[in-house]
């Protein structure tokens, strides 16, 4: 039964009646609509939910209601136009901002017992503020320099917040839009377009929103690497009081999905067999998230265990455990990649060097600080509103008609302000799917997030890679020949996996200028979660084992690396030997501005033991060549819609600002 409790919020005292069970952090999200608290983890472990509890900091998922009867609670509502939140947004201390008021408060209650905090004191106040974005430097930045800001007009209105499309507040002047040299918005560094609303709690996340009559969803996954589905048996889930509806693979469309119209290789849930521990099973709709959890407790699975592989060399072997059946996948071989560009034999024959290492890059996840969150509403007429965390709307869009068979235009995707992707919510996921589904059959709206266990299980992080990596030199460092093994351990499904396995030999050759490369790429399946696209795609690995064997090569031959590079570097209007076409580029200009600020000649080799001076290089594409599903129509467009009064211009791109600045950017290019 729920207990009514007293206390004060932001100044007000108020009576609000809460489960026993429940946290000062349902207490202010879920009764009583303050939803600047955020939950990462729910563990305690992130500082997402970070409160004044008496004035100090506390993480909120951990406090019982109950424990804050008669106390004082004080969340980033209760700020107006704090000088700290001034300062986070002036020195760019917010990028997708999930963090931001958790950080904000600790810093608040930093600031009222030391006024002026040191860079140190600053980061050990600070510690427990997990940020997955900025990096931590401009968060210690605005901390120890929060009341340096102007009294009147902070940085942020005094670089013209106002000024960028779509950023409202304050009006600029109409000559200001037309300056002389464009002064105003273009070529300036500007606060986000966004960074308000972020860094007061007012900006929604997916989790955020509470729709009336809002169910929850949750998903029974696999306990088995690889196993045979035979009986499922939900009867005793669907007769727990508050459970409204519970889905198997018999009651969602048959259609497999995944990223890459090549390689649709998933199922909304299991139909015979489950491939890794955490496959999806059946989902649950229910009232509440706790009723959910004990309903995926009644449903009952018999499973027949088969054998499993989660070694991408075993997994290649004849006789070896097969995860999917089509022929096109024999030997769990998901992808290969075979090419030869240039005369790669004459290319060793004539170098002075060869050198070949081998490497292996591990598995790494995202971990964005927001979970993966979905809230599906079922419409009159068969149409679908889906507000999403997601990274890519209208991949979303185009599975979700895909998979329920109605038009694009009947799927509306509503992208929220989103915590952070880096690469893993690129895709559409079981939350998106299933909630859809359960929200078509209650007829209610049904949110559903994963946990950040889940969000492991789900997995769609980094591909583990192991490299063979040969360059041959001439002995004044010229690169005559690359060749480059790369076999990929995948996962149980296809994910982005084509595109990391691709762009894993692919952006080999694009910083140096490099006559023959021959790539042999093998993306393979094991009973592990699948892995797609991690900052980079498959790119970071080859890319540390390249540079790696080009350190060793200069070592041999006398040669500084900085000097190796810049003879072999990547020349603007060029073109790489894999036909990618290179229009600017600043390589030569970069190693030597790299070379002078860092100190390199005077710290190269000279460093005490223990410390070092490095150099290693990257780069990565721009512009999408094509869509990664197939449609007539260009991936990259935009629209400005301007008001009758020539005073507003409203700006539709298809780009998603995950926290990397994007919306503002783009505002300033319009501009
Ligand atoms: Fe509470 Fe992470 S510490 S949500
Ligand atoms: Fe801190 Fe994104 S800005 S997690």
């Amino acid at each position: 039964m729920k207990r009514l409790l007293s206390l004060c919020v932001n100044g007000d005292s108020t009576q609000v009646a809460v489960w026993p069970q429940a946290t000062l952090l349902d207490l202010l999200r879920t009764e009583l609509g303050l939803t600047g608290a955020k939950e990462g983890c729910g563990s305690g472990d992130c500082g997402a939910c970070t409160v004044l509890l008496d004035g100090e900091p506390v993480n909120a998922c951990l406090v019982l209601a109950l424990e804050v009867e008669g106390r004082d609670v004080g969340t980033i509502e209760g700020l107006n136009d704090h000088p700290l939140q001034k300062a986070f947004i002036a020195h760019g201390a917010i990028q997708c901002g999930f963090c931001t008021p958790g950080a904000v408060l600790s810093a608040k209650a930093l600031i009222e017992k030391n006024p002026r905090p040191t860079r140190e004191e600053a980061a050990r106040a600070m510690s427990g503020n997990l940020c997955r974005c900025t990096g931590y430097t401009k968060i210690l930045d605005a901390v120890t320099r929060w009341n340096d800001l102007p009294e009147e007009g902070n940085g942020a209105e005094a670089e013209g917040s106002g000024v960028a499309l779509g950023a409202g507040g304050e009006e600029a002047a109409p000559d200001q839009y037309d300056s002389p040299g464009g002064t105003v918005v273009v070529g300036r560094r500007l606060p986000r377009i966004d960074a308000p609303e972020l860094a007061s709690g007012r900006a929604i996340f997916t989790d955020d929103i509470r729709l009336p009559g809002m169910l929850f969803g949750k998903i029974l996954t696999s306990p088995h690497a690889h196993a045979r589905v035979l009986n499922i048996d939900t009867s005793r889930a669907e007769a727990l009081e508050g459970v409204k509806a519970v889905l198997t693979a018999a009651d969602v469309p048959e259609t497999s999905y995944g990223v890459s119209p090549a390689r649709y290789d998933e199922q909304v849930l299991a139909t015979d067999r489950v491939r890794f521990v955490g496959d999806e099973v059946a989902a649950v709709a229910a009232v509440d998230e706790e009723r959910c959890r004990e309903a995926l407790k009644l449903i009952e699975v018999e499973y027949e265990v088969l054998p499993a592989v989660f070694d991408p060399f075993e997994a290649m072997k004849e006789g070896a455990p097969q995860l999917h059946d089509h022929p096109r996948f024999k030997n769990n071989i998901n992808t290969r990649v075979d090419w030869n560009f240039g005369d790669v034999e004459a290319g060793f024959a004539e170098a002075d060097i060869v050198r070949e290492h081998t490497f292996t890059g591990n598995r790494t996840y995202q971990q964005p600080m927001e979970p993966h969150c979905a809230v599906a509403r079922w419409e009159p007429a068969d149409r679908l509103t889906l507000w999403s965390s997601t990274q890519v709307p209208h991949y979303v869009q185009h599975q979700m008609s895909r998979l329920l068979e109605i038009p694009e235009g009947d799927v509306r995707v509503i992208m929220t302000h989103c915590g952070g992707g880096f690469g893993g919510k690129a895709e559409v996921n079981p939350l998106e799917i299933c909630g859809t589904l359960l929200s078509r059959k209650t007829g209610k709206p049904v949110k559903m997030r994963y946990t950040r266990e889940e969000m492991i299980r789900h997995g769609r992080g980094r591909h583990k890679q192991h490299i063979k990596m040969k360059i041959g030199a001439r002995r004044d460092g010229t690169i005559t020949a690359v060749q480059e093994e790369a076999v990929l351990e995948g996962g149980a499904y296809s994910s982005f996996g084509i595109v990391a396995v691709y762009y894993a030999g692919a952006m080999v050759p694009t910083l140096y200028r490099i006559p023959a490369f021959k790539f042999d790429g093998y993306r393979v399946y094991t009973n592990l979660p699948a892995c797609g696209a991690m900052r980079g795609h498959g790119c970071p690995h080859p890319r540390f084992a390249f540079e790696g064997v080009l350190d060793m090569l200069a070592e041999e031959l006398g040669l500084d690396p900085i000097e190796m590079r810049l003879k072999n570097a990547m020349q603007p209007d060029s073109r790489t030997v894999n036909e990618l076409e290179v229009g600017s580029c600043e390589m030569e200009a970069c190693l030597h501005a790299v070379r002078e600020r860092s100190g390199w000649e005077e710290k190269k080799g000279r460093l005490p033991p223990g410390k070092g001076i490095g150099i290693g290089c990257g780069g990565f594409v721009s512009g999408a060549g094509y869509p990664i599903y197939r449609s007539k129509f260009p991936h990259s467009n935009a629209l400005i819609r301007v008001s009758e009064d020539g005073r507003a211009a409203t700006l539709f791109t298809g780009e998603s600002d995950i926290g990397q600045g994007s919306n503002t950017v783009l505002s300033q290019i319009a501009a």
